[in-house]
């Protein structure tokens, strides 16, 4: 018997067709498809309808097997993602997607748990996506981090050697994250370390933005593989831009306007926080476009600088509070008095090095 499309499986359990198209509409935002919709109104058509790109995608594939494991981390990404609005994790899981496994949200535990695990394996070898969301252990042989007795290392190896795409979401498992900060006693790695047979995507940040990673999802299963990504194999849509790029700080920074600390004028009148250590201008992520908590608000809206927590060694690249132009081992009130005389020098500076960046992913980006 031929499984149920994921239409069927929408429409078996109670979905209006309308509901069907809506879902569509948001799975295509989701996935950030990048072509314009067609602009019926001026008697011009630009591209492919995404929504009815995505329908006919659902209505001809069945649910995308999904395997989700947990390593060395705080399963921030999973509270994360089980609070995602949309689509919800719930709609994705109902609809779109069949989580067999996931240690955080799944009924089953123990045995049972491994068992499915190793049925789920078994019957869509070569089909699921596997998601990882924290740092695998490479020091002796893996031993600090062990799932059911078995070292997370051997899980991950096992898991990644079925899978059709891996996707790294969190700092932790797209760049080793916490875990593998100095001295790093546990031999924390990233996982593209290990799995470098398999395409491998990665979702950083603390915790990855779960829109994000329900996005890249939603891509895999629509369009049968991973989005195009950066040199830092994260997907360029969600990735291409930086936090400074889209700041509603910006303003500030242009006119040379800074918060000198957290309770002064400048920061009560919602000046820019870069002396205060704001990491946005060198920070790739989705934050002032997408926001946190269905579009309420990220961290730079609310008072607080960008730490940078979707970059590699977010954790040991200089102090949360320090002006990026301070040296690292500098104390960190004395940080901000130098960032603040050199700021706007170094702002520049640090802009046109931004920009480089930006411009060699964009032609990476051209030549796919
Ligand atoms: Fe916004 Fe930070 Fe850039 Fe200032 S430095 S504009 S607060 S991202
Ligand atoms: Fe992280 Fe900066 Fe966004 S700290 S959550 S990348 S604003």
């Amino acid at each position: 018997m031929t499984e149920k499309t994921v239409y069927e499986h929408l429409r078996a359990s109670g979905v209006s067709r309308r509901d069907f198209m809506k879902l569509c509409g948001t799975l295509a935002g989701m996935m950030g498809l990048e072509f314009a919709p067609p602009v019926k109104a001026l008697g011009a058509v630009a591209g492919p309808d995404p929504a009815g790109l995505v329908a006919e995608a659902l209505m001809s594939k069945s649910r995308l097997p999904l395997i989700w494991l947990e390593l060395q981390d705080c399963a921030g990404c999973t509270e994360a993602i089980s609070r995602s609005q949309s689509p919800s994790l719930v709609n994705l899981v109902l609809n779109s997607i069949a989580v067999e496994y996931h240690e955080t949200l799944m009924a089953a535990a123990g045995f049972q748990a491994e068992a499915s695990m190793r049925a789920m394996m078994e019957k869509y070898r070569g089909q699921y996506v596997l998601v990882v969301e924290g740092s695998p252990s490479v020091d002796a042989d893996g031993i600090y981090c062990t799932v059911a007795g078995r070292s997370s290392l051997d899980i991950l190896r096992e898991a990644a050697a079925g899978a059709a795409a891996v996707i790294a979401t969190g700092n932790c498992a797209a760049f080793g994250g916490i875990p593998k900060a100095k001295p790093n006693p546990t031999g924390a790695r990233a996982v593209s370390d290990i799995v470098t047979d398999r395409p491998v995507i990665n979702i950083p940040g603390c915790p990855a933005i779960p829109e994000v990673t329900t996005g890249t999802i939603a891509h895999f299963l629509v369009m049968g593989a991973l989005p195009r990504t950066d040199s830092l194999k994260r997907p360029l849509t969600f990735y291409g831009h930086t936090i400074h790029d889209h700041c509603l700080r910006r303003p500030f920074y242009d006119a040379g306007k800074f918060a000198g600390s957290f309770d002064d004028d400048g920061a009560r009148a919602g000046r820019c926080l870069y002396k205060l250590g704001c990491k946005g201008p060198t920070t790739y992520n989705a934050c002032a476009s997408l926001k946190w908590e269905k579009g309420l608000s990220y961290p730079v809206q609310s008072g607080h600088p960008c730490l940078g927590c979707s970059e590699p060694s977010f954790w040991d690249g200089g102090g949360f509070y320090q002006g990026q132009s301070a040296p690292v081992d500098r104390p960190a009130a004395a940080a901000a008095g130098i960032a603040a005389g050199a700021g706007i020098a170094l702002g520049a500076a640090l802009a046109a090095a931004n920009g480089a960046k930006k411009r060699k992913a964009e032609k990476a980006e051209k030549a796919e």
